[in-house]
């Protein structure tokens, strides 16, 4: 997968994913916002919808391709154990950062593997899938900034996607913003509020 990796001054490892028709510089200034000591591995979406990279297919706004959804899980998963012997960071100590599709993506990780991520920051989520079981996260962190006002990504999906994280044992903390989809600085601090404590 396209990439850029930047080695950084701590074991941690910000993997960065962007949303719909963004690209792996798009998030850069964030990790520089939420960790600047961190790895940063940031991914480009290898699917490619009318010219706009996505993590994986969709059949329409909001309904995924679940086959493609998990092939792409799948390969972005070995994808970090692949890079993380390549670069020489802990794969142990991997902190997501999605936006939108980025969002879903990582989320989708946490549906499908344990150990895979150690947190995650989704901004605007949606829920990947449904009627699975997930494997058990004891011991994973997810931070959920969510508009309460966002029309690609509904309400109802963050506080869905709560309680289905925290059906696997994972600590959630969802912040609001009275914003629609886009990322806004206030949830952005609050991420990194967040992010400083575990
Ligand atoms: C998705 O397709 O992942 C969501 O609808 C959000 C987006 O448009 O990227």
């Amino acid at each position: 997968m396209k990439h850029v990796f930047k080695e950084g001054q701590s074991n941690r490892t910000l993997l960065l994913l962007h949303g719909t028709g963004g690209n792996e510089e798009d998030l850069l200034p964030l990790a520089d916002m939420i960790d600047q000591d961190a790895n940063i591995l940031s991914v480009r979406g290898s699917v490619n919808e009318n010219g706009m990279n996505r993590f994986f297919k969709r059949h329409a706004e909001g309904v995924f391709d679940e086959e493609d959804l998990i092939e792409r899980t799948k390969e972005l998963n070995q994808f970090l154990d692949d890079k993380s012997n390549e670069y020489g960071f802990d794969r142990n100590e991997i902190y997501a950062v999605g936006y939108s599709n980025g969002a879903n993506i990582a989320g989708s990780m946490l549906f499908h593997y344990n150990d895979s991520l150690k947190a995650a920051m989704l901004f605007h989520p949606m829920v990947p899938r449904r009627g699975i079981q997930l494997p058990d996260q004891q011991g994973v962190n997810v931070f959920i900034g969510a508009g309460e006002n966002d029309p690609i990504c509904p309400a109802q999906e963050a506080q869905d996607l709560k309680s289905l994280l925290e059906s696997a044992n994972v600590d959630v903390e969802l912040f609001w913003t009275n914003m629609g989809h886009q990322l806004t600085r206030e949830e952005v601090e609050a991420a990194k509020a967040w992010y400083q404590k575990l």
